[in-house]
């Protein structure tokens, strides 16, 4: 079943982390938008009433992002609660009657992995899931046999395209700006290849630690919690064929087709790092082996990109919260001495604001003879307040039955297969001061240059003619 509007919307793991720092504002300001008007019933077993719910989504919303007065008070009057244990199916009767005649629910499980196939189990039992729609977070299970295993549990009780595997960086308008990029500037595809390309760089860098989430994140590590989700996503729209058609499955298909050409990730194309206090965070072991910090050198074996390497780093505790890509451009056949070459790059930064800017050479203002700078070209905003977030567009992406915006099982499974050999190797984890780049072992995947980190100002670097 496809094109319909969700009529109502469930989310599991109502008091959770996830509902207090992300849905309840996104619900909030979808109610604002005029785009939520159904029922939104949280489930949890917390021994709560709706009061103490309503409470929460107040309490959330002062903490993230504002409460609104009048859209809050549409929202209490759409939530309902039931509490309950998820392996009980009286928890899933009594989801059945706060659903009153709605056809069409969308079921958002907010929850650990480990109890999806309990609840989408209960949801086929007791009637909540016919002509319904479910939702699930990454990480999609930990390794590829766990993926395929989620999977096969979801399409016991959902058909693929009532089912959406949330990855919110696929709801972020400036992911989506690095398509509208490539394919809406004829210029972008003479250079966007092997022949003018010779590195590329995505930095995903975080300021913060991991923010109470200890028990989680030692479970996952950064490889499984934002590299082989979010930032193969990012790795996807840089590197991907133009779709033949717009619809969801042509642009999907295409974002497959560059994971299927990436190899598989080797030791020495990774090291691995965690900063130093990490273990002290509550939930984390105490001799653990995670990483919070991760930088890859991938290939794509493609017809448009092999031989061109693309490095990824993410990291927590690093000096700025910054998404940004770097593409560096091949030198060009000059009767210009290659060491007076400065640089010539495209950088397109995701976040905190979106900017374009085209790095190039010209004579340097400010000095005589042959002296070159580079100098950046940029087109740079700010995200507007009223902006939808990632979370709020992916939700109504759901409820709408448009899977454009979210995973596709195939997909998943070559991200899994790029990064599951390496992961299970036990490579060696390097400490790092916090507020730093990462493990100076980080030397061994650096690309031709090194590394730029955002907000090091490389523009306006000088190479003059030694005299
Ligand atoms: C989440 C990760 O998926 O994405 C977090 O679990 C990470 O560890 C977050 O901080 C980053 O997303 P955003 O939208 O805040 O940049």
């Amino acid at each position: 079943m496809t094109n319909f509007q969700s009529d109502a919307l469930v989310f599991f793991g109502a008091t959770g982390d996830l509902a207090y720092k992300k849905i309840f504002p996104s619900l909030q300001a979808m109610v604002k938008r005029g785009h939520l008007n159904v029922p939104v019933v949280g489930v949890a077993k917390a021994g709560w009433n709706l009061d103490q719910l309503r409470a929460r989504a107040k309490d959330s919303l002062e903490k993230h992002g504002g409460l609104d007065a009048t859209a809050f008070e549409k929202l209490v009057g759409l939530l309902r609660y039931v509490d309950g244990d998820y392996q009980d199916p009286s928890t899933f009767s009594a989801l059945r009657q706060e659903l009153k005649d709605a056809k069409r629910p969308a079921h958002y499980l907010a929850i650990p992995p480990v109890l999806f196939e309990t609840v989408v189990q209960r949801l086929a039992e007791s009637n909540c899931g016919s002509g319904a729609r479910v939702i699930v977070e990454k990480p999609f299970g930990h390794d590829l046999a766990s993926a395929q295993e989620l999977n096969k549990v979801l399409l016991g009780a959902f058909g693929e395209a009532d089912i959406f595997r949330i990855d919110h960086y696929l709801g972020k308008r400036a992911v989506n700006n690095v398509l509208a990029f490539r394919f809406a500037n004829a210029f972008a595809e003479a250079f966007w290849n092997r022949n003018y390309i010779e590195s590329v760089e995505i930095t995903m860098a975080e300021d913060f630690g991991v923010q109470g989430r200890g028990g989680f994140y030692d479970q996952t590590g950064t490889i499984r919690d934002v590299v082989q989700n979010h930032l193969f996503q990012v790795l996807s729209n840089l590197a991907m064929e133009p779709p033949v058609r717009s619809d969801s499955d042509s642009i999907r298909d295409e974002k497959v087709k560059v994971l299927r050409a990436v190899a598989t990730i080797e030791e020495k194309d990774l090291v691995r790092g965690q900063f130093r206090g990490y273990r002290d965070e509550n939930g984390v072991a105490k001799d653990s082996q995670t990483e919070t910090f991760a930088a890859v050198k991938l290939e794509i074996n493609s017809w448009r990109w092999k031989g061109v390497p693309f490095y990824i780093r993410a990291g927590k505790c690093l000096p700025t919260t910054c998404t940004e890509i770097v593409a560096k451009f091949r030198k060009p056949p000059s009767l210009i001495p290659d060491s007076l070459l400065v640089g010539n790059h495209l950088r397109l930064r995701l976040s905190p604001e979106i900017t374009i800017a085209m790095g190039m050479m010209s004579l340097a203002p400010n000095a005589e003879g042959l002296a070159l700078q580079t100098g950046e070209m940029m087109a740079s905003h700010s995200p507007r307040a009223d902006e939808m977030d990632a979370y709020e567009r992916v939700l109504g992406s759901a409820m709408d039955g448009d899977s454009t915006l979210f995973a596709r099982e195939d997909y998943v499974e070559e991200a899994w297969r790029i990064v599951e050999p390496v992961l299970k190797k036990n490579t060696p984890v390097y400490q790092y001061a916090p507020q730093t780049w990462g493990p100076a072992e980080i030397d061994r995947v650096t690309p031709p240059g090194g590394w730029s980190n955002p907000g090091e100002k490389k523009a306006f670097a000088v190479a003059s003619e030694a005299a």
